[in-house]
């Protein structure tokens, strides 16, 4: 059957921020060593110790913030011990992630030389959990602070002569859980005396993030609210996807119908999460100063058979991609909240945009996503009204199509789509409103089988692809989107 969308080219509905197409590295697995760090001495190509290939991957992202150091490592990192000579810094134990030795090497000057190259803007994580105001409050000031100061002098000592700018800073991670097993109540108290010593220094003036709730915990989020309102500029929330539930999530490639269909039904939940955890919001501020930041989001599967647990080694599917799909499209649509997303991880761990081993490196299906959808940032959302068909599971129901739809300053209209059905196509009439329409053109990512994935003998099992299944018939655009896919379609203005 037909379903409809009627694209208003002309209704405005607000900008889409580009840090909803943020990207999270963390300590953790082989994320940042291995797959972004493998040091200058190393055979793989690198510049200052970051690998090239991975590098010039991401480069073409358009990456416009990168959250560092966790996720659960931030609450023991100490920054430092990952400052000066790299033969003098301590090792330390990543307790949380696999139990190796942190040897820290890739520290505060090594993050912010990947973000001076990814052109990206530094959100650094501190920690709470196990740090202190102090620590907190110096690393701040090590980063920022430009004059003669104990922290700004062992900076120079180092070899940064000039402060860095930092904009996005949050205060603990997850402190619910891995982050101190705080309590509401204990946290806001907590966030509201270390925030207190993140300063701004001179023309640097920080973003500050608070510690948000973990999935359904709207209490959290209403304890924050009241309590700390006008001292935070974000609150986080974190939300995955586990097909079969935490503790059982489900295998990443080799996985049956219904485990695709609960998937989509689990990523699609997102959006009752931001519109609950945004009513709250919307309570103690009307005016929505604050951001909404989903600083933890993805797909996150059982590791892959014969790698460390404790590494969150996933592969990544045609069901990841259109996973991502409807996740950014749901972001999209509540630009008036959210102000930031950050997908979890950027590298071999989780829903990862690239894979790596050795010197081999693959673009998962997410990364193509990111790709596609980057044409959003920053620019105007318009207005896109879908009415789709609902596909049913577990009798939750979920839409099969998804979108949004962004219009740049030269009238350019990107339209990006989502069909989460594994058996059908969906055809869309596609009414074009309030703009005169040129040349049309698209892309498409799928697959014929839903567990379809890139591996490094098969580097473009899911690639991109031009879309050519739509015709124009007056205003309408008749278009059908293959089953398992996500379609980009640019129009042109006349
Ligand atoms: O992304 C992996 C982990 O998930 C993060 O370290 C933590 O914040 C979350 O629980």
């Amino acid at each position: 059957m037909t379903q409809k969308v009627v694209l208003n080219a002309d209704v405005k509905r607000g900008i889409i921020d580009k840090n909803i197409y943020g990207q999270f590295a963390e300590h953790l697995g082989r994320c940042i060593y291995e797959g972004l760090w493998v040091g200058e001495e190393s055979a793989i190509p690198n510049t200052f110790g970051i690998r090239n290939d991975v590098l010039g991957a991401l480069k073409d992202l358009n990456i416009p913030v990168l959250r560092w150091p966790g996720g659960c490592f931030a609450d023991e990192y100490h920054w430092k011990d990952g400052i000066g000579p790299k033969e003098e810094r301590k090792r330390m134990v990543n307790t949380h992630w696999g139990g190796l030795v942190e040897n820290n090497h890739f520290g505060t000057h090594e993050f912010m030389k990947l973000c001076e190259l990814l052109e990206t803007e530094p959100y650094i994580n501190g920690n709470v959990g196990s740090g202190t105001v102090q620590e907190m409050s110096e690393w701040v000031e090590y980063m920022t602070f430009d004059g003669e100061s104990p922290m700004a002098n062992l900076r120079k000592k180092n070899g940064q002569e000039k402060p860095w700018k930092v904009k996005y800073f949050g205060v603990g991670n997850e402190n619910w859980g891995c982050g101190g097993n705080m309590r509401p109540e204990y946290y806001a108290d907590l966030y509201r005396r270390f925030q207190t010593y993140v300063r701004n220094y001179g023309d640097n003036k920080i973003f500050k993030i608070a510690g948000g709730a973990n999935v359904d915990d709207f209490n959290w989020t209403e304890v924050m609210m009241r309590e700390a309102t006008p001292m935070m500029d974000g609150l986080s929330v974190h939300y995955y996807v586990h097909p079969g539930g935490f503790w059982n999530k489900g295998d990443a490639v080799r996985f049956d119908d219904y485990e695709w269909d609960i998937s989509m039904q689990k990523a699609y939940y997102i959006e009752e999460l931001i519109d609950r955890h945004a009513t709250i919001m919307d309570k103690y501020d009307p005016d929505k100063r604050i951001a909404m930041i989903v600083d933890e989001w993805g797909a996150w599967y059982d590791v892959e058979p014969g790698t460390n647990p404790g590494f969150l080694y996933q592969q990544n599917t045609v069901r990841d991609a259109v996973i991502a799909g409807v996740s950014l499209n749901i972001f999209n649509n509540h630009n008036d909240r959210i102000k930031m997303a950050n997908i979890a991880q950027m590298v071999n761990v989780i829903q990862a945009m690239v894979l790596t081993e050795g010197d081999k490196m693959l673009l998962t299906p997410t990364y193509h996503v990111f790709r596609m959808y980057s044409a959003h940032q920053d620019q105007e959302r318009v207005a896109l009204d879908i009415e789709t068909d609902y596909l049913v599971v577990d009798d939750k129901r979920y839409p099969q199509v998804t979108g949004s739809a962004s219009k740049t300053e030269a009238g350019v209209v990107t339209i990006t789509l989502t069909n989460a059905s594994r058996e059908n196509t969906a055809t869309l009439d596609l009414a074009v409103r309030g703009m005169a329409f040129g040349k049309v053109t698209g892309e498409v990512i799928t697959s014929t089988d839903m567990r379809d994935h890139n591996t490094f003998e098969d580097l473009e099992k899911v690639a991109p692809a031009a879309f050519t299944t739509f015709e124009e018939s007056g205003e309408t655009l008749v278009v059908t989107l293959p089953k398992m896919s996500v379609v980009k379609l640019e129009i042109q203005p006349v």
